[in-house]
């Protein structure tokens, strides 16, 4: 059959591009979502397009992008290439009508995130990222308690996502990984970085780091850390999140109780400081609650998430400009690196600094004598 043929005109045609380790994991899930009518697949490898074609027999493959681009019976697509190749095949995708939803990071460079907003805006089409934890229910439920204020003044995050690989050959383990911790800690924050300052390590003898240390500053005297390693021998996913009433922890790895909220807190006194060393602080001990967070899949709930955009105008959670905020950080984070961990302003966030010339936000480096 050929692609026009299997064409089901009352529901969306979905085309996944790139169909490796991940892009199958969509190829599964379309076939459960009701308004997806047919599904198509490309990838360069014929031979994994082989594979796809026994493992799917719902999906129509085809060996020629030509065809996905040119074909009336593909409304929408999904990029699941590796990152370098993002922007190559998304812009042709544009070009061709084809609604995106292109895998995270949106692309591996600003100005070309810059471009496909600007394309699809020009043209009227969904762009949306995949930053899947915006979809994950543990996360929302930690953005539920933030934004309720049940936490109290966020004084400061981190993230660990570490493991023994696996690793990839287009990107290092910072563009890898800590796209997902810095989507994750935007949307807690509502906001997007003023600076970054980051170091990298080449411990597995590659030519790019695969463990960094990334630390990340916010407006409002937020800091947030992450670590990511494709060398460290525990699997760890975790977000924490410390406020002034509650310490909310995310741990992608119990399923059983993802979210546990820790209700102590530290809190200056208000009492008159009598000398340093005596500064009053206020402990408070609490509860340590574990809430129920229903258990969806993340990648379904976006995916689901992009046919409502594509279908229903809903508004994108994760459009391409949330995609943009964090490629920025991404490379404020490879010139940090390039420093030696440096102070380096992020994106448009570079305004007139002080008198020093250092922008605001970024903290001043002391010189010496
Ligand atoms: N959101 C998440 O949690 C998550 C998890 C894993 C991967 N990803 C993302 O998914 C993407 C793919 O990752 P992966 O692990 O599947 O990689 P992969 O290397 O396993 O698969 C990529 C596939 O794309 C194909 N390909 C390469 N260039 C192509 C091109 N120009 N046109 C068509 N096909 C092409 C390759 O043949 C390969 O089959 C990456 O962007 C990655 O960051 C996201």
């Amino acid at each position: 059959m050929n692609m026009e043929e299997s064409a089901n005109t009352d529901r969306t045609g979905v085309a996944v591009v790139g169909c490796g380790y991940w892009g199958v994991n969509y190829l599964r899930l379309l076939r459960e979502l009701p308004s997806v009518g047919s599904v198509f697949a490309f990838d360069q490898r014929p031979e994994r397009l082989a594979e796809v074609g026994k493992r799917f027999p719902h999906v129509t493959t085809t060996e020629s992008f030509e065809e996905i681009l040119d074909s009336s019976a593909v409304d929408a697509a999904i990029v699941c290439t590796p990152a370098t190749q993002h922007y190559g095949v998304a812009t042709q995708l544009l070009d061709a009508g084809k609604h995106l939803l292109v895998e995270k990071p949106i692309t591996t460079d600003s100005a070309e995130a810059k471009l496909l907003i600007a394309q699809a805006a020009s043209k009227g089409l969904t762009l949306m990222v995949g930053h899947t934890f915006l979809f994950n229910a543990g996360v929302s439920a930690v953005k539920a308690h933030v934004d309720a204020g049940n936490a109290g003044k966020i004084h400061y995050l981190y993230a660990q996502r570490t493991n023994l690989g696996p690793i990839r050959y287009d990107v290092d383990a910072l563009w890898d990984l800590a796209p997902h911790d810095i989507s994750i800690f935007n949307h807690l924050l509502e906001g997007e970085p003023a600076w970054v300052s980051a170091v990298g390590s080449r411990v597995l003898g590659s030519t790019r780091p695969d463990v960094g240390f990334v630390t990340i500053g916010y407006e409002g005297d937020v800091v947030a850390h992450i670590h990511v390693s494709w060398a460290d021998p525990f699997k760890v996913r975790q977000a924490v999140v410390v406020g002034s009433e509650q310490r909310i922890v995310f741990d992608d790895m119990n399923a059983a109780a993802p979210v546990t909220i820790y209700e102590k807190g530290i809190a200056p006194g208000t009492e008159d400081i009598p000398t340093y060393g005596e500064y009053p602080l206020l402990i408070r001990d609490g509860d340590i609650i574990s809430p129920k967070v229903t258990p969806s899949e993340p990648l379904k709930n976006q995916t689901s998430h992009f046919l409502d955009v594509v279908t229903n105008g809903a508004e994108p959670v994760s459009d391409g400009t949330v995609g943009l905020k964090v490629v920025e950080v991404m490379e404020a984070i490879d010139r940090s690196i390039e420093l030696l961990g440096a102070p380096v302003p992020v994106g448009d966030t570079q305004r007139a600094g002080d008198e020093s010339g250092a922008p605001i936000g970024v903290p001043a480096v002391e010189s010496e004598g």
